[in-house]
């Protein structure tokens, strides 16, 4: 077994400046995992900058993003973070325009309406008011609490800066997310980080579909926000707080299967993947946890012999998301719509198959990342997570993702057909940001300006 904290670092391969890159968007997450989100207000712009100036040691840059040696701490901002840090007008003119508007404003392209319209969302998000978000995350309890702690030394030193929110998360071991299923497996691969390729994981993409200043796969470098400095090395950041409802997936469950095994199986339908991580397409009848933990066959698979989705049906969660080398009826270029997923869970797994609310809080913070992450979430979540066009399948939306509202119907290829019906929205949109998230230079120009 090997998790891809073994993934082999070849230095002849890195043509990035991993120095100047925040670690967050190369690096792994760890296994286990342990980790708080702040989310922060500048009154004052002095404060602000004095703020970031004493961040600025304790961020951990991509140098080292093989090695899980260390925390890593991550700093990025909103747009309204920017604007309340006196950023030149010039350079906030720069910004792509989703990312100047905001997540809230942006919610009819993401399909945030409904019961996940920002009108429900929580406080502060969607507000304006979150101006700085700060990630710690460690594999071990004492090295989360230490560098969460130096934080929290540099912040109480400055008045002018407001903690809004802080939030707690982790995952043991076996990394599940709240529904009992590993998670944070398929991520793709960077060209030029060092990375020797992993089976399965395709050839590793063009840098600048990921990180500022890099030539994208068409060839050129994107436009990026200015000046240089600021923009170079950096990327986007796409913030969404679920909550999720495990007790309405496990009536759904029990509603349409007779035996555990059959409940297991319907499950593994709407994911994708077996709770182990096991790609359906390579144990398609049955859970095989060697498999789900292996990181070096887990991922390991195509969907070239499976185009009618009669093993993994189209409109499972996994398969929308990444359709591989699935025949699409809208024919898009799938690489050009990857993203870095650094999510995590929060609240813990309920009591097993629970079937009413035990009221607690319990999702999953997502956490996508890519030089244009606002555009990707916004098409994810338009075409592919909450349409069925690209599948043939009408407006039929993802099972897991999509806004169901107990209409939802999800289709199931076989020898026999089968459509389940009546599904709920099993993860409620909660809140988000976008931000962006700046290489060390840029911090520190920002710090300094
Ligand atoms: C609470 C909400 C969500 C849950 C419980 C969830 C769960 C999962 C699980 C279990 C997997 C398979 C394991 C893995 O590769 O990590 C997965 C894969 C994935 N999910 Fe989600 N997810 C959620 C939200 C989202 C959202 C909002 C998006 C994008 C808008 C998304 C995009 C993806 C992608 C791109 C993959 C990888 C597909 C692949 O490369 O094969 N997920 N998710």
């Amino acid at each position: 077994m090997s998790n891809l904290f073994q993934r082999i670092f070849n230095p002849s391969k890195v043509s990035l400046e991993l120095d100047d890159i925040q670690a967050l968007i190369l690096r792994s997450r760890p296994v286990p995992y342990f980790g708080t989100n702040v989310l922060l207000h500048i009154d004052e712009p002095r404060a602000g900058k004095e703020l970031i100036k004493k961040l600025i040691p304790l961020v951990t840059s991509a140098k080292n993003w093989h090695k899980a040696e260390e925390a890593t701490a991550t700093v990025a901002f909103t747009f309204e973070g920017l604007k309340a840090l006196n950023l030149p007008e010039e350079s906030l003119k720069s910004f792509p325009e989703s990312f100047r508007e905001g997540m809230a404003a942006r919610a009819a392209k993401l399909h945030d309406v409904d019961e996940n319209a920002p009108k429900h969302w929580q406080k502060p998000f969607g507000t304006g008011q979150v101006h700085i978000a700060i990630n710690i995350i460690a594999d071990t309890r004492e090295k989360w609490e230490a560098k969460l702690r130096e934080a929290e030394e540099e912040l109480k030193k400055i008045s002018g800066v407001k903690v809004l929110l802080k939030a707690d998360f982790a995952a043991t071991e076996e990394v599940k997310n709240v529904f009992g299923f590993r998670d944070g497996i398929s991520n793709p691969e960077i060209e030029g980080s060092g990375v020797d390729e992993v089976p399965g994981y395709g050839r590793p993409i063009k840098a600048g579909e990921f990180i500022l200043g890099y030539p994208g796969e068409a060839g050129t470098v994107g436009y990026y926000p200015q000046p240089d400095i600021l923009g170079k090395n950096g990327s986007f950041l796409v913030f969404r707080k679920y909550h999720s409802k495990v007790h309405e997936f496990n009536r759904f469950l029990q509603k349409h299967a007779q035996t555990e095994d059959e409940q297991e199986y319907l499950a593994a339908k709407m994911f994708g993947r077996w709770r182990s991580g096991a790609p359906l397409t390579l144990a398609p009848r049955k859970d095989d946890a060697k498999l789900g933990a292996d990181a070096e066959r887990n991922n390991h698979f195509s969907y070239k012999d499976d185009q009618n989705g009669k093993t993994v049906p189209l409109s499972c969660h996994m398969r929308r998301m990444n359709p591989r080398d699935t025949k699409q009826a809208v024919i898009s270029d799938v690489n050009l719509h990857r993203i870095i997923r650094k999510s995590v869970s929060y609240g813990g797994e309920p009591e097993k198959g629970i079937t009413t609310d035990d009221g607690k809080e319990r999702g999953l913070y997502f956490i996508a990342i890519s030089a244009k992450a606002m555009d990707t979430v916004e098409f994810l979540q338009s075409q592919w997570a909450n349409e069925g066009n690209f599948i043939n399948h009408g407006d039929e939306k993802d099972p897991i993702i999509g806004l169901n509202q107990g209409k939802g119907v999800f289709t199931v290829p076989g020898d026999i057909r089968r459509r389940y019906n009546a599904i709920e929205t099993f993860n409620i949109m909660q809140g988000g940001e976008y931000c962006f998230l700046p290489g060390l230079s840029a911090l520190k120009w920002i710090s300094e300006l």
